[in-house]
């Protein structure tokens, strides 16, 4: 008799305790169920918020910190992209054909466009920068409003030219050349030829520069301007 006891004894306990645990996890269970759509809603707000910031700081560290006096880095185009247009002009070869034929239109018009500087390499910005810089007693900032740090230069590319007007030279790098014909001409029609004016009156750091013009018609182009074209959007330049 004591045996069997002691064995009902070592039976009823598990039994007991495996119902206690059973009725936990059971209740357990059930305000998992309930907070579920709780929970789910909780995580997909943090996530959107964490998202969210990642991306203002991203933009707001990342990108903007990459710019030096306000000008974004480009790199040097290889010479194996570049295209010679005539004597010390050549441009990126996605955008030669797209130039001349703007310039040839711009002719049966009446209107005579010049092509003042495409391709320039980093070393030529490097000595444009610092010797005009040392030239005219420029501070940097100063001397960032109106030519890019080597590195700097949309020139680099060769997805950018300066224009001026064959008939009003004194124009040339001038403001003044917005009140060209060449200009006008310009504002007019070179978004048929993919070509986008680079620094508007709104930019804050870099003067308005009426001739400087970049190629937009391709899609390594628009990789090479997709930053400043974003900041754009976000932040007036
Ligand atoms: N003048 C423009 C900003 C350049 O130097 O690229
Ligand atoms: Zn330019």
């Amino acid at each position: 008799m004591e045996k069997n006891k002691a064995i009902n004894e070592v039976f009823e306990i598990p039994v007991a305790e495996r119902r206690f645990v059973d009725e936990k996890n059971l209740k357990f269970k059930r305000k998992i169920i309930f907070l579920s759509p709780f929970l789910i809603f909780f995580f997909s707000f943090m996530g959107l918020l964490l998202k969210n910031n990642f991306e203002i700081n991203n933009f707001t560290i990342g990108k903007s910190d990459s710019r030096i006096l306000g000008h974004l880095p480009y790199e040097e185009t290889s010479k194996e992209e570049l295209v010679f247009i005539e004597p010390n002009i050549w441009v990126h070869k996605d955008m030669s054909q797209s130039l001349i034929r703007m310039r040839q239109d711009a002719k049966r018009e009446g209107v005579d466009l010049v092509f003042l500087s495409g391709y320039r390499s980093i070393k030529l910005q490097k000595d444009i920068f610092y010797s005009l810089k040392s030239i005219r007693n420029q501070d940097a900032s100063e001397r960032a409003r109106v030519s890019a740090p080597p590195g700097y230069s949309e020139h680099s590319t060769g997805f950018a030219i300066d224009i001026g007007d064959a008939n009003y030279r004194e124009a040339d790098f001038e403001v003044e050349f917005e009140n060209t014909a060449a200009f006008r001409w310009l504002k007019l029609n070179a978004a048929k030829y993919h070509f986008k004016l680079s620094f508007n009156k709104n930019n804050e750091h870099i003067d308005y520069e009426p001739w400087h013009w970049r190629y937009e018609g391709s899609i390594e182009a628009l990789k090479v301007f997709e930053t400043a074209n974003r900041d754009l959007q976000n932040i007036s330049k």
